[in-house]
């Protein structure tokens, strides 16, 4: 039974550096390419966070997340630019994660198909999303079921993989369904998230993926402390499977001052790992 809730780590710096880069890659793409996409999201979450409820509340790291980037009077760099505005104009209390980030840029010929496990999740992601028509809320294995929606019959794609790995196993399981989906439409752009928290298994899941078949593979990541700082989850990181054209430069220029807003004081780097 799973027993992780996003509710609780909602706005976080790792949250900060995944729906904005989520808002500003899915934005590029459809901006460069008409077509109709397919958007999926194998770990949707809840959809909407009240980050001052009692759940928001409780390790409250969204105060030294998102907080310092809405309170801050320096101008953001053009990667957060939108999506903090989005989230100043939402509130503290309607803090959008990465199923009503995508939501918000679908054209009236794209869908989205979001995965989520959680009873309760699922039920509040449902009632969030589904009275949209270009939407499924499927209950089921987001891992497992990707490959099987591939190829979509867009033959163009946005993945967010985004687990909470509270399984060990997760860390193969991505592995396995990034490579089957990928072998389906090699032209997609996948983004995966991985916390920086046992450098063993997150390396063993992106080593596997680097000498896979799998080409244009850009890495970032971003570490509020050192590895070893303290037990738990000091950063994060996101591999990004064909770019769009403008996120690795957006993302370049922003490390720096998210580095100076958040404090990070670990890790900061992104780079092209394969061409
Ligand atoms: C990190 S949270 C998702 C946060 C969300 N993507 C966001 O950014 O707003 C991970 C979610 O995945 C769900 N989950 C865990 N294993 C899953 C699986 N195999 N398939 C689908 N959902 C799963 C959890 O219940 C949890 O809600």
């Amino acid at each position: 039974m799973l027993s992780y809730r996003h509710g609780f780590h909602a706005g976080n710096h790792a949250d900060v550096l995944k729906h904005a880069i989520l808002h500003f890659g899915h934005r590029a793409i459809i901006a460069a390419d008409p077509r109709p996409i397919l958007v999926v999201d194998t770990h949707a979450g809840a959809g909407l966070y009240d980050l001052k409820s009692d759940m928001g509340e409780k390790v409250a790291e969204w105060r030294s997340g998102i907080l310092p980037l809405l309170q801050t009077s320096r101008e953001p760099p053009e990667l957060l630019k939108d999506w903090l505005e989005g989230v100043r104009l939402d509130g503290p209390r309607a803090y959008a994660g990465s199923p009503e980030i995508s939501r918000r840029l679908l054209r009236a010929h794209d869908r989205m198909v979001c995965f989520e496990l959680h009873t309760t999740d699922f039920a509040a992601l449902s009632s969030l999303l589904c009275t949209d028509p270009r939407i499924a809320v499927v209950k089921a294995d987001g891992l497992g079921s990707l490959p099987t929606i591939f190829p979509p019959p867009e033959r163009h794609a946005l993945v967010l993989i985004d687990p909470s790995y509270e399984i060990k196993t997760d860390y193969g399981q991505v592995q396995d369904a990034l490579l089957k989906a990928y072998r389906r439409l090699s032209t997609g752009t996948f983004m995966l998230w991985y916390p920086v928290i046992d450098r063993h298994f997150t390396e063993r899941m992106l080593g596997g993926l680097k000498e896979s078949e799998i080409t244009r593979q850009y890495r970032i990541e971003f570490c509020i402390e050192p590895d070893e700082a303290r037990r738990g989850m000091t950063g994060s990181g996101m591999l990004i499977i064909n770019p769009p054209a403008g996120l690795p430069e957006a993302v370049e220029a922003a490390l720096p001052w998210l580095a100076q807003e958040l404090k990070a004081t670990g890790t900061v780097r992104a780079a092209m790992v394969k061409a």
